[in-house]
């Protein structure tokens, strides 16, 4: 039997986290340990996004959100800006018909604004071509920023009392009614490649009570059987939601 194979006998099929969110981390060390350019590390972090897609898409997943530029990313250097742009626009147009035909629907998260007009219209074409495919999400985060995110979500709200447009009392649902991600549930399970121990200004709202996965694997060496490595781990832990053990035993049916 296979190492995949192996894997899939020990999932419980019946807990499949519902959303997956990934810090995809470790392009530029992957390509070092090559000799060979940051963007080639990018390119190949590219087939690690559609093996990934593919196999949460298999497995049931209803949520994948990957992390693919942050705000703060914006400060790198315009020429891997550039060419990480290149490669988004690129890649939205080469996997369309793929995700079309896998059922996968693809949404933007961040400040899409902020992209390069060619890129926006990839990925605007994208959406639209998915936009009735109703099996994975593939959330696409873009020049996003929690802390913007939070901060234009609270922004909004004050605008909305300020017009008289809802009343000045504010609950939990009413900040994430207005984050990015409205309508999406929280990620169950949040995956960080490339070794650091950060959450980096991601979701810092919707994380709350995600099971957080730490592995030294570097982006694009993350293939099907480290996810099915990171869904095994998180299905050997007891999410207690700030209760006991013996209160989350006797919810279970
Ligand atoms: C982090 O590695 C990776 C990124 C900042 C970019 C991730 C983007 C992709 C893989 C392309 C996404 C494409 C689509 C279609 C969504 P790093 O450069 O920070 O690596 P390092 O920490 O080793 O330097």
């Amino acid at each position: 039997m296979g190492i995949r194979e192996e894997l899939m006998e020990r999932i419980d099929m019946e807990r499949i986290p519902r959303h997956v969110a990934i810090i995809m981390d470790g392009n530029g060390r992957w390509a070092r340990g090559r000799m060979r350019g940051r963007s080639e590390g990018h390119a190949e972090g590219v087939n690690s996004v559609h093996n990934i897609t593919k196999a949460a898409s298999d497995l049931g997943v209803k949520h994948l959100t990957l992390y693919a530029f942050s705000t703060e990313n914006w400060n790198r250097p315009a020429e891997e800006v550039e060419t990480l742009m290149h490669l988004i626009g690129w890649a939205i147009r080469k996997e369309t018909p793929e995700l079309k035909a896998n059922n996968v629907r693809i949404r933007l998260i961040g400040e899409i604004g902020r992209l390069p007009e060619s890129v926006r219209a990839d990925l605007e074409e994208g959406c639209r071509q998915t936009a009735s495919c109703d099996g994975l999400n593939l959330n696409l985060c873009l020049s996003y920023s929690s802390r913007r995110e939070l901060t234009e979500a609270l922004q909004a709200i004050v605008d909305e009392v300020a017009a008289g447009k809802r009343p000045p009392l504010v609950d939990e649902d009413t900040i994430s009614s207005h984050l990015y991600t409205a309508g999406i549930p929280d990620p169950d399970l949040l995956i960080r490649t490339g070794g650091e121990h950060r959450i980096s200004n991601f979701l810092l709202w919707q994380i709350a009570y995600s099971e957080l996965y730490f592995t030294p694997v570097l982006w694009p060496d993350f293939d099907e059987n480290a996810l099915l490595e990171a869904i095994l781990d998180f299905q050997g832990r007891e999410r207690r939601f700030g209760m006991t053990s013996d209160q989350v035993r006797e919810q279970k049916p």
